[in-house]
Parts: C-alpha cells; sequence; structure tokens
C-alpha cells in the first residue's frame, strides 16, 4: 500500500505530479476556458462578492495564504485568510457579498465545520476546497471545489496541499474570467504555466537525495528557522509545521522583511535557517530583498540553507547548501519549492527513528472542537 516506500508520506510527497494534474483535469472546456461546474453558486453573486474570507487549519490554512497572494493580484477582491476556530469566535463581517472559502483535506475539522455553519448564519456563501468525497464540509456548503489528490493516510499534509494550492489558482483564474478583470490570453498563459507544475514537481523529486544527505546529517540539530516573502512566506511557514509535527524539532517561520524586528535576535553561530528565494526573474526587488535577508543571517553565523531557482547566481555566494527548483512563476513558485523541505522533514524525522505516518499527539482529522 505504501508503494515500496518507507512511509505514507513519501509515497504521498511522490503522488503530487499526480495530485497537481489530476486537480487540473477536466476543468477547461473545448477552447481552453476555465470551467468550474461544481460552482453552483449563480455567476451574478460571483461577480458581486466583494470580499473573500479563507477559513481553515494547519496547512490547509497555509494553501489560503497562498491564494490571498494570487487571488488579490488577479481578481484585485481583498481576500482575509483566518484560522477557522479563530473567526468563529470574534465578530467577523459577512455579508451576501462576502464569499467564505473553507479549505479542508478531510472535510471533517470540527473547527472549520463550526466557521462553516457560523458564515453561513450570517448570510455569507461558502464554497468548501475539500478533499474527501461525501464529507461533512461540502454537504454543509453551498459549493464544492473538489481537490483531487486522493486519499491521504499519513497525519501530515502533503500532496492535499498542493491540491488546495492548485484548487485556489483555479478559483482565482476562473474569478477573473468571469470578473473580466484579467485578459482572457493572460488566464490561458498562467493556467499553461500551471499545466507545466506537474513536470516540474516530479523534477524536484528526482532530486531528492541531496536534500535527504542534508537532513541525515541534520538530524540532531535542536531548532531550524524558515524565511521567506510574498508567497515564499507560507512555504516558510509550511516547512516549518512540518518539521514541528514529524520530527518534533522547534521551527519557526517567518516573513524575511520581519528579519529585524524580532527573530534576527535568534541568530547565533550556527543556527540552521531556510530561505525559500523567489526569482530573479521578478519584476519587483521581491528577490534582491532575499539575497540581502540571507546576507544578514549569514554574517551573523548563519548557516544558510536556500530553495532558489535553477539559474539565480546570486543567491550563491551566501548559500552553505543550496536547493535548487525549476524556473516557475512568482505566484505559482509555492508548488516547487514547498517539495525539499517535506522531504527534509520526513527524512529527519526518519533518522531520528520517529514513526514519519503517526506523529505522537496528533490526529488526521480533528473532530472535536
Ligand atoms: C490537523 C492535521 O490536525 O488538521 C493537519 O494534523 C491538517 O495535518 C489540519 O492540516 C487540517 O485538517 P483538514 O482535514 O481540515 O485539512
Amino acid at each position: 500500500v505504501k508503494g515500496g516506500f518507507d512511509s505514507f508520506m513519501d509515497k504521498e510527497i511522490h503522488d503530487q505530479p499526480k495530485a497537481v494534474a489530476d486537480t487540473l483535469l477536466g476543468r477547461t472546456d473545448a477552447s481552453g476556458d476555465l470551467m468550474l461546474d461544481e460552482l453552483r453558486i449563480p455567476e451574478t453573486v460571483l461577480r458581486s462578492i466583494d470580499k473573500i474570507i479563507v477559513i481553515a487549519c494547519g496547512t490547509a490554512a497555509y494553501s489560503g495564504h497562498v491564494a490571498k497572494y494570487a487571488i488579490e493580484h488577479w481578481c484585485r477582491i481583498p481576500v482575509e485568510v483566518e484560522l477557522a476556530h479563530e473567526f468563529r469566535y470574534r465578530d467577523p463581517i459577512l455579508t451576501p457579498r462576502t464569499l467564505v472559502v473553507a479549505i479542508s483535506q478531510s472535510g471533517e475539522t470540527m473547527d472549520t465545520l463550526m466557521a462553516v455553519r457560523h458564515a453561513r448564519e450570517q448570510g455569507a456563501y461558502v464554497l468548501a476546497i475539500v478533499n474527501t468525497h461525501g464529507s461533512t464540509i461540502p454537504r454543509e456548503s453551498d459549493a464544492v471545489l473538489y481537490t483531487h489528490a486522493g486519499p491521504e493516510v499519513a497525519v501530515a499534509s502533503t500532496k492535499a496541499f498542493l491540491a488546495q494550492i492548485t484548487a485556489c489558482y483555479l478559483l482565482g483564474l476562473y474569478l477573473a474570467q468571469l470578473r473580466g478583470t484579467k485578459f482572457a490570453d493572460e488566464i490561458q498563459e498562467t493556467l499553461q504555466e500551471l499545466q507545466a507544475l506537474p513536470d516540474k514537481i516530479q523534477s524536484v523529486l528526482d532530486d531528492e537525495a541531496a536534500v535527504r544527505e542534508v537532513a541525515q546529517a541534520m538530524k540532531d540539530e535542536p531548532s531550524f528557522l524558515f524565511l521567506g516573502r510574498h508567497v515564499g512566506y507560507p512555504v516558510a511557514l509550511e516547512g516549518a509545521l512540518k518539521l514541528k509535527e514529524i520530527a518534533y524539532i522547534h521551527a519557526e517561520g517567518f516573513a524575511a522583511g520581519e528579519l529585524k524586528h524580532g527573530p534576527i535576535a535568534l541568530i547565533d553561530t550556527g543556527q540552521p535557517v531556510f530561505v525559500i528565494a523567489p526569482s530573479p526573474r521578478g519584476r519587483d526587488q521581491l528577490h534582491s530583498k532575499v539575497v540581502s535577508n540571507i546576507q544578514e543571517v549569514r554574517a551573523r553565523g548563519a548557516r544558510t540553507l536556500v530553495i532558489a531557482e535553477e539559474g539565480d547566481e546570486a543567491v550563491v555566494p551566501y548559500a552553505d547548501i543550496l536547493f535548487r527548483v525549476p524556473q516557475t512563476p512568482t505566484l505559482l513558485s509555492p508548488l516547487v519549492a514547498v517539495v525539499p523541505l517535506q522531504i527534509f522533514a520526513s527524512e529527519l524525522a526518519k533518522a531520528k527513528g520517529l514513526d514519519v505516518d503517526q506523529p505522537r499527539n496528533l490526529a488526521k482529522s480533528v473532530t472535536v472542537e
């Protein structure tokens, strides 16, 4: 059942090219336009929404963070991302023009379900992005966009995360198409870039041996920091979460720009710091800002583990260890950048002799509040 892998997590990491491809499959018509028939919310409503609130827990919430960057950029709709349990117990402002997007692998997470109920009671439309057919959250939502990752067994989410991000991109591009906030050819171009992602993820998997070797060598490290900007920020958060969940190592993800506002005080000689470098081909200053952040932590003695695009030479002098990922447009880059971090966590947990699939104190689906 583990397909020859040591753990379900490893198998599921390797299922990721297919999880992304299957989530994209069948969602365009003959002319290449996006068609999300399952999205049974009336088009008039989707045209009039003035705010999106993503609610989720754990890894699913980080997919929502990625969605915020993409949907705001493509659709010019404000997107908030909130942990479902926090959303439920404040007094969120919801109107019939609010679209609440509930993201969940299991479709059974009680915190998320309670938030869905609350949102609907307040008159908001709720769209579920869920992996498990027939689960409770989609049944209680106005519409559902299924991720097609297949069953995920390991407690630590991997392929469901990539499928959730993919579904969020589809939602964003669909809204952009419907609301005319992007030209048809731009949407087509992004869709084509998205179609190229499964092969790119595969090429990261093909290079996994190097990541595993580093993870084994670092198995006794007591703490790791993760830095990222823009969409690299949720990738940093997810990289840290994976290490906490399965390797029981103290790990924190930070927005790289926040470094000088606190976290840099943690940097001491030998502190391992992962940095997710954005594409140097981006038009803004993202890349150069992150290169400065790498220099800053390294100057204070950190050991830097840098995830960077192929061809990015600017990071080379400051990376103690460099993991390459294929060139990808910035907004889509989390789909490749997170993969080495998943492999790293899995290998490190294994090297420590831990049960990768069933970490202590955690459940795959938390059905109590
Ligand atoms: C946690 C799981 O309890 O629930 C995480 O350990 C998961 O892996 C989170 O990300 C949310 O679960 P779901 O099923 O709602 O995506």
